[in-house]
């Protein structure tokens, strides 16, 4: 609480400190994730030396040994000593998380906070000033503010990083989400915006018995049938714009939509989920934001994208 903290920091404002610096330590993870440490530590059968590590991701040894031991400083890596050369490994927490691959990986996270989420908050200070309320799409990028998926999908490349991004988010909580409710009754559930269909597919696996459809643009429907399929996905995908499509599914969440009393099925603490419920199926919106700490949310919630 903003009361306990100025009180508590009049001796010495560690917390101050701290959250001054916090960009630092950030990028000093997004550096490490770019350049492929945590990979390339979690493939070796040994630990590696800050010269090994260089080489192998053609960087500077001087600048390798310098992110090496800062991420030893935040204890993401671990060092040992072996005849006077430092050799580093990874923490168990690195190979979950940060490295490829693993099936809690938030290395495409890590890649869209570094690429595109750092870059547009640098220019937080006009983002606040703008009296339009115009997001910095056009000063970091050069791309129109008014058309945010337009800017976003602008590319394959761009469209992969954003739903790679996406598919992350739901590594975590996505079943905590999905089963923050009992659905089970619904025979379909619609996940609009769904995206790459990954809370779809924890939809799928908590809910057998429900038939799941992600209902998205559709490139983002063919890059996550391209991309994102797994085997044996018990989920459809439906490309449209539920605004403007013909498709029975549209119209139906259109005619949900018009009516004005959502029907409610749960408030879980810390999440909102919202649940329309319409002739044995039912449409759902979450808002995985609201289970980050308050501040952090309030973080999320600044206008910058
Ligand atoms: C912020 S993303 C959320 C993705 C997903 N629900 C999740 O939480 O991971 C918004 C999603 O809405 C989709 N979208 C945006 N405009 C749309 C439209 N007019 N019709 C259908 N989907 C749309 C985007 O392609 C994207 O997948």
């Amino acid at each position: 609480m903003a009361e306990h903290l100025s009180q508590s920091e009049l001796d010495y404002p560690f917390k101050l400190l701290e959250y001054f610096n916090g960009f630092r330590v950030s990028k000093v993870i997004f550096s490490a994730c770019e350049l492929g440490v945590f990979d390339l530590l979690l493939t070796s059968a040994e630990p590696l030396s800050a010269v090994h590590v260089a080489r192998e991701l053609s960087t500077s040894q001087d600048g390798m040994e310098r992110l090496l031991d800062a991420l030893v400083g935040i204890e993401i890596l671990e060092v040992e000593q072996r005849d006077g050369t430092a050799l580093y490994s990874s923490t168990d927490v690195a190979n979950l998380y940060l490295a490829k691959g693993s099936a809690k990986s938030l290395h495409d996270m890590i890649i869209y906070q570094s690429q595109t989420i750092y870059p547009l908050w640098n220019n937080m200070v006009d983002a606040v000033r703008s009296v339009e309320g115009k997001n910095q799409n056009e000063k970091t990028f050069g791309l129109p503010a008014e058309e945010v998926f337009q800017a976003m999908y602008r590319s394959e490349e761009e469209m992969l990083k954003f739903m790679g991004l996406m598919n992350s988010s739901w590594v975590l909580d996505g079943h905590d989400i999905v089963t923050a409710f009992n659905l089970s009754g619904f025979r379909t559930i619609v996940d609009l915006g769904g995206c790459t269909g990954a809370l779809a597919r924890e939809m799928a696996k908590a809910y057998p018995s429900s038939s799941v459809v992600v209902f998205d643009l559709p490139q983002v429907v063919e890059t996550a049938r391209k991309h994102f399929a797994q085997e044996n996905d018990r989920i459809d995908f439906q490309a449209g714009d539920p605004n403007t499509s013909t498709q029975p599914l549209a119209e139906r969440l259109r005619q949900r939509a018009a009516v004005p009393h959502r029907e409610v099925l749960r408030r879980h603490p810390g999440h909102q989920m919202s649940c329309w419920r319409s002739g044995g199926q039912t449409a759902t919106r979450t808002n995985h934001q609201e289970r980050f700490h308050f501040g952090h949310y309030k973080c999320h919630n600044l206008p910058m994208i």
